[in-house]
């Protein structure tokens, strides 16, 4: 026997439904990827500056891979706060700088000159960037000056790490999905009613058929309804995009700990100690300019001060159990790379001469240690891209140089000597 009509309309609308209220939970969980919804401020130029969504969040994802780790906007980290950098200098002049912030140092610039006194120290070349990712960037830091995104300081914990959900821009898209299942409900109402008007005057009727008796004394099957191939279908199909789609997702991420900052046995403080007390890092990580690792300083360490200093402190009684016990406190370890990759600190902190910050962020001003840098594959090698050998004093260097500079008139970077290849990295 075929199906009823109404069995038909209704299971169709109910589909259609149940479509619009993933697509309304999947909105929810996606916010700020809206940038093509229509209610993204159209590219009118201040001053060079977009304020295209679009433009704006590819200028976050740029500034979190290359400037975070020593830049936040409202306030000083490795570099100055770059709140307004906009009115300090021309974006000309800004996009020049940050491609080559050396280059202009060296070439006598006032403002890049005091800057650098002040400082100190010279932050890398970025000119594997194209002038308009520069300009994302700083429309980026325009956004986050103006209307700031309420995140944790860079210095605090961050639970996750992950970045805070962007601002919803897709208010237009919830109001369509939502305006759509009100009429659709509506249809169903008035559809409803007139069925049971129908049913109800033709009831009356004496004159029909058997075959239109039937169909007139038809229940709404629900079971059918919900069994129905139509629905069925669907419904396996959204399931299945969603499970795909939440995979990806997690298997791209898988084992990325940006932002990872465990609590520890005892609250040893980097911005007391190392910041305010200024205590070199290499008196408590001493094996970093020798070995691969960088030491996790034992008990006997602390008690180099701590046996003079806050001796009342619960948190030295621990300490001091530790060292009656001749055991190492049992810290919580931050980063990790896969046994896959090898890294070593001495070939980076002693030949290359790197500072901590470049991959640790400002240690000094963190009261709990956070990983700031990705620490894929990818962050490795898109330092080996830009950052020019430290060849200098270094005689090892020198026949590898002469060579480098015969075939390039390019810098020798990390590349030139071998470090993208796989072998280096990965045993
Ligand atoms: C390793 C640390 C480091 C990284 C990475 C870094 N900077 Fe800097 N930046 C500095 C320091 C330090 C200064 C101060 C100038 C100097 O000493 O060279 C600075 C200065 C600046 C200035 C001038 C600020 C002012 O007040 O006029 C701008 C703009 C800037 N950086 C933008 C960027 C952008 C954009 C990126 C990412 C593409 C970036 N920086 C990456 C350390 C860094
Ligand atoms: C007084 C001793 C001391 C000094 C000085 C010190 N650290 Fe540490 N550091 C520790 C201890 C203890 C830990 C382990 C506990 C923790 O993670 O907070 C640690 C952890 C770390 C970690 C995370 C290690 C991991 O588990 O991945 C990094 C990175 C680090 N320190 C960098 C630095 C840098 C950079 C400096 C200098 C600016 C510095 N430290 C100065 C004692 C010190
Ligand atoms: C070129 C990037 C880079 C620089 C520069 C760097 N580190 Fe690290 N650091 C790493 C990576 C990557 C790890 C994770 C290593 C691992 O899991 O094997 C790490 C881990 C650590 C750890 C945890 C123990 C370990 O070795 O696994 C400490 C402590 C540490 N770093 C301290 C320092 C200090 C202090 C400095 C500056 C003197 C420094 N690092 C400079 C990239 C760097
Ligand atoms: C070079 C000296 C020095 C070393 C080494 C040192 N500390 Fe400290 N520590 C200090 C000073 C100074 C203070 C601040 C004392 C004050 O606030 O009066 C302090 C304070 C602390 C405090 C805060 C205590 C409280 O109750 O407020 C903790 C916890 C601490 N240190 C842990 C450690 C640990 C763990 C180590 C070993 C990894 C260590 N310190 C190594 C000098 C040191
Ligand atoms: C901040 C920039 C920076 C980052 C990030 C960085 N490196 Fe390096 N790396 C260098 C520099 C500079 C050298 C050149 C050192 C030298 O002169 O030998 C180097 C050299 C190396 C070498 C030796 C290459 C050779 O041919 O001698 C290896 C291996 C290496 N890095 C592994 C890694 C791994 C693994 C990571 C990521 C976990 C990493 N590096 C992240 C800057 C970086
Ligand atoms: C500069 C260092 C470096 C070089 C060069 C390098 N790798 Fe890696 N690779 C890493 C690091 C670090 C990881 C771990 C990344 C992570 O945990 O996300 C990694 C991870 C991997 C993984 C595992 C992927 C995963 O998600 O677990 C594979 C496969 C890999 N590398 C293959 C290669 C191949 C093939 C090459 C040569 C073309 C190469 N790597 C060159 C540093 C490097």
């Amino acid at each position: 026997m075929s199906k009823s009509i109404s069995t038909r309309i209704l299971s169709f609308l109910f589909s259609f439904l149940l479509l619009g209220a993933l697509a309304f939970a999947q909105d929810n969980t996606q916010q700020g990827d809206g940038a093509t919804d229509g209610t993204a401020q159209t590219g009118g130029a201040t001053g060079g500056l977009s304020t295209d969504a679009a433009v704006i969040s590819k200028g976050e994802e740029l500034f979190n891979a290359n400037c975070k780790q020593c830049h936040a906007v409202q306030t000083k980290v490795v570099g100055p706060a770059l709140a307004k950098v906009y009115d300090r200098r021309e974006i000309p002049w800004l996009i020049n700088f940050i491609k080559y912030p050396q280059r202009t140092i060296e070439s006598g610039d006032e403002y890049a000159v005091a800057l650098y006194k002040q400082y100190n120290q010279y932050m890398p070349n970025h000119d594997f960037l194209k002038d308009d990712e520069v300009v994302a960037i700083l429309s980026w830091v325009k956004k986050e000056t103006d209307s700031p995104t309420k995140t944790k300081d860079v210095t605090t914990t961050t639970e996750d790490g992950q970045n805070l959900p962007k601002e919803s821009n897709s208010g237009l898209l919830v109001a369509i999905v939502a305006g759509l299942a009100t009429l659709l409900i509506v249809v169903l109402a008035v559809l409803a009613m007139l069925g049971s008007v129908l049913t109800k005057y033709l009831a009356k009727e004496k004159a029909l058929s058997e075959a239109d008796k039937v169909i007139l004394n038809q229940k709404i099957e629900w079971g059918k309804i919900l069994t129905s191939r139509g629905f069925v279908g669907i419904v396996t199909f959204v399931f299945i995009a969603l499970v795909l789609k939440v995979a990806t997702e997690s298997l791209i991420t898988i084992g990325v700990q940006q932002g990872y900052a465990p609590d520890q046995p005892i609250p040893f403080s980097h911005k007391l100690h190392a910041g305010q007390y200024e205590i070199d890092c290499k008196f408590c990580h001493n094996t970093v300019e020798k070995s691969k690792h960088a030491s996790i300083p034992g008990p006997y360490v602390c008690m180099n001060c701590h046996n003079a200093i806050k001796t009342t402190s619960p948190y030295m009684q621990q300490i001091f159990e530790y060292v009656e016990k001749d055991e190492p406190i049992k810290w919580v370890r931050v980063h990790n790379l896969p046994d896959l990759a090898y890294f070593n600190h001495a070939q980076h902190v002693k030949v290359a001469g790197l500072d901590c910050t470049n991959c640790h962020g400002n240690i000094k001003e963190m009261e709990v240690v956070q990983q700031v840098s990705l620490l894929t594959m990818g962050w490795c090698i898109d330092c080996h891209r830009k950052t020019e050998v430290n060849a200098k004093g270094n005689a090892y260097y020198d026949n590898i140089l002469e060579v480098h500079s015969k075939y390039s008139k390019q810098p020798m970077k990390v590349e030139n000597i071998g470090g993208l290849e796989c072998s280096k990295c990965h045993y």
